[in-house]
């Protein structure tokens, strides 16, 4: 799909069809149209669409009105209208389509060009049959959004971001007849060559010879050979990577505790993690981000054997910490446990693994969230809000030690399952004994990575995208500007549940707020001397004691003394940094 900007009044263009956008509670300005959606009692609810041919004064043969609800625009309004976008041009074969610009609240231009090229990518996704043609539906080809600026750049961005999602979704569907671990290294390999990125696969005797025993009772029983990927990106010099780990079991059988057999061709979405970790691998290097990403796979199959693990079986894991496996279904934590260990020589300054751990957290949060759980708050808060900005969500789950306590065995240091209660906490209180040595948080995405039923396909929201926004929107703010510091401890400053800047403390001791402001006027008060510099975008100042307002932009500075309050008129969306003393 290709994407462009084009300044141009939506009546003018002349392709297939535009998109207008339509809320509740205000008229369309073009009559003829706001005629028509009086004549079909369109609500303009977000997320219905309206589809109507000729309409008079375009050139565009097809109109397509969409609703964005009431005004303003939420940003998850504009991307459910979005989807909705993506059904009408698909159901209508339509191949190019220009789309209206809108304001929604809180978000700048360029938050609207990368959303918009994700969305409209992502939601587009095709199925890919193996051995068959594409014959079902029509992609759209191209797509011109409405803009009075150039931020080509963004859409290139947000592109990215889908065409990880679309790496990610098409590892899912295959089926587990092709897509084995061999399969997902080989894959690993390619990117590595196409993005020149540090690619290293363990093999079977290799992960012998670190001792990762857990692993390796679960390939036990399976033909297909283990492997072990790990796969590096620098974008940010010497500082410590950010380390993601995905579940990568590409047929979960259950092994010897056998699953029943309805719906057991599902499990060959057992490795949605490793495709979300290599999705967003994907998406960073392609964006090019100032981060260091390390991600690694453990993947194997899980199968009934005469030589597969039994229950009842003891196994050592690279840590050195005993477990009895009691049920060799529970075979995603014995991979994932001594991945946790291997991934310590990357030396992380966070570690994230992403899995299809539990059937349980199904029964806990349903198909709408992911569950969340870390041995860090303010890690678990970032991937809570990055997953609220990609409308990918996560809720927390707790990590009380009663529940730890349930691990114990009589036999080993550990058992693999905790009993019937609170299965995806205490398989989360499982990978926490392997994670004490960093900053860590998982992301259970058994309810989200795949759709069953009729429509059977891997998510339009795979966590790849709460890890792409976690790393690309993120964490961008805070390097952006300070590309050789490194970053100790960041903390998140909410203004109206959205982060607008963070608190980071650099090596030295030292402590800054970085931030964005969107355009608007506010009234600051600071309790302690105050630096404020500008690294983009403008504002104006009315400083304490002054009657004069004074314009700030790029490179400049303002001094505001202790106990003293100001007033600030943000014109564009700025980036500042503050130091206090
Ligand atoms: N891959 C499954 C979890 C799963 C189940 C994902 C259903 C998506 C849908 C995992 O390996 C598993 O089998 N977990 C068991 C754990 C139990 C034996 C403690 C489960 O959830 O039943
Ligand atoms: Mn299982
Ligand atoms: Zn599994």
């Amino acid at each position: 799909m290709e994407f462009s900007l084009i300044n141009q009044t939506i009546q003018h263009f002349d392709g297939d069809s535009v998109v207008v956008f339509s809320n509740t509670d205000t008229n369309l300005n073009d009559a003829a149209l706001r005629q028509l959606v009086e004549l079909n009692q369109f609500e303009s609810k977000a997320g219905k669409a309206l589809s109507l041919n000729l309409v008079e004064g375009f050139k565009a043969k097809h109109v397509i009105v969409v609703g964005l609800g009431d005004t303003p625009t939420t940003d998850k309004n504009y991307i459910k209208a979005l989807v909705a976008v993506s059904d009408a041009l698909t159901t209508a074969k339509i191949k190019s389509t220009m789309i209206q610009q809108v304001e929604i609240e809180g978000c700048d231009q360029q938050w609207m060009q990368r959303t918009t090229a994700r969305v409209m990518q992502n939601a587009t996704y095709q199925i890919q049959k193996v051995g068959a043609d594409q014959t079902d539906e029509s992609p759209v080809e191209s797509i011109a959004m409405q803009s009075d600026a150039d931020n080509a750049h963004e859409l290139a961005q947000g592109q990215a971001i889908a065409n990880g999602m679309a790496l990610t979704r098409h590892l899912g569907d295959l089926p587990s007849n092709v897509c084995t671990p061999t399969y997902l290294a080989d894959t690993a390999q390619a990117l590595a060559t196409e993005f020149d990125l540090d690619c290293e696969i363990l093999e079977e005797s290799d992960m012998s010879a670190l001792g990762m025993g857990s692993l390796l009772s679960v390939s036990k029983g399976s033909i297909e050979p283990p492997k072990l990927i790990s796969l590096s990106y620098v974008g940010n010099g010497d500082a410590n990577p950010i380390v993601l780990v995905g579940k990568g079991v590409t047929f979960d059988s259950g092994g010897i505790s056998l699953k029943p057999g309805a719906g057991m061709d599902e499990m060959k979405y057992d490795m949605c993690g490793a495709a979300s970790v290599l999705g967003t691998m994907r998406a960073v290097a392609e964006m090019k981000l100032k981060v260091n990403l390390t991600i690694v796979v453990p993947t194997v199959e899980n199968m009934p054997a005469h030589n597969a693990a039994k229950p009842g079986d003891v196994v050592t894991s690279m840590s050195g910490q005993t477990i009895e496996i009691l049920n060799t279904d529970a075979e995603g934590r014995l991979i994932l446990c001594d991945a946790l260990t291997y991934v310590e020589k990357f030396n992380p300054a966070v570690v994230i693994d992403t899995a299809t751990l539990t059937g349980a957290v199904i029964v806990a949060l349903g198909k709408h969230h992911c569950g969340v759980m870390a041995n860090d708050q303010d890690l678990a808060d970032d991937l809570i809000t990055a997953g609220k900005t990609a409308l990918d969500t996560a809720w927390q789950l707790p990590l009380d030690d009663e529940y730890d306590e349930l691990l114990k065995s009589n036999f080993a240091d550990m058992g693999n399952i905790g009993g019937r209660e609170a299965g995806t906490v205490t398989a989360a209180c499982f990978l926490a004994r392997y994670a004490k040595n960093y900053r860590w948080a998982h992301l259970d995405i058994a309810g989200t990575a795949w759709v069953s039923g009729a429509k059977k396909r891997c998510n339009r929201s795979s966590s790849a995208t709460i890890n792409s926004i976690y790393l690309g929107s993120g964490l961008r703010i805070v390097m952006s500007n300070f590309e050789n510091v490194t970053v100790v401890k960041a903390a998140n400053i909410y203004f109206d549940g959205k982060v607008t800047s963070r608190v980071v403390q650099f090596a030295d001791g030292s402590k800054k707020t970085l931030g964005i402001m969107m355009p608007g006027d506010y009234e600051f008060g600071t309790d302690d001397n105050e630096l404020m510099e500008i690294q983009a975008g403008e504002m104006e100042v009315l400083l304490p004691g002054e009657s004069e307002w004074q314009t700030f932009t790029k490179g400049t500075s303002f001094e505001v003394p202790k106990n003293s309050s100001f007033k600030l008129q943000v014109k564009e969306v700025t980036d500042y940094c503050c130091s206090y003393w």
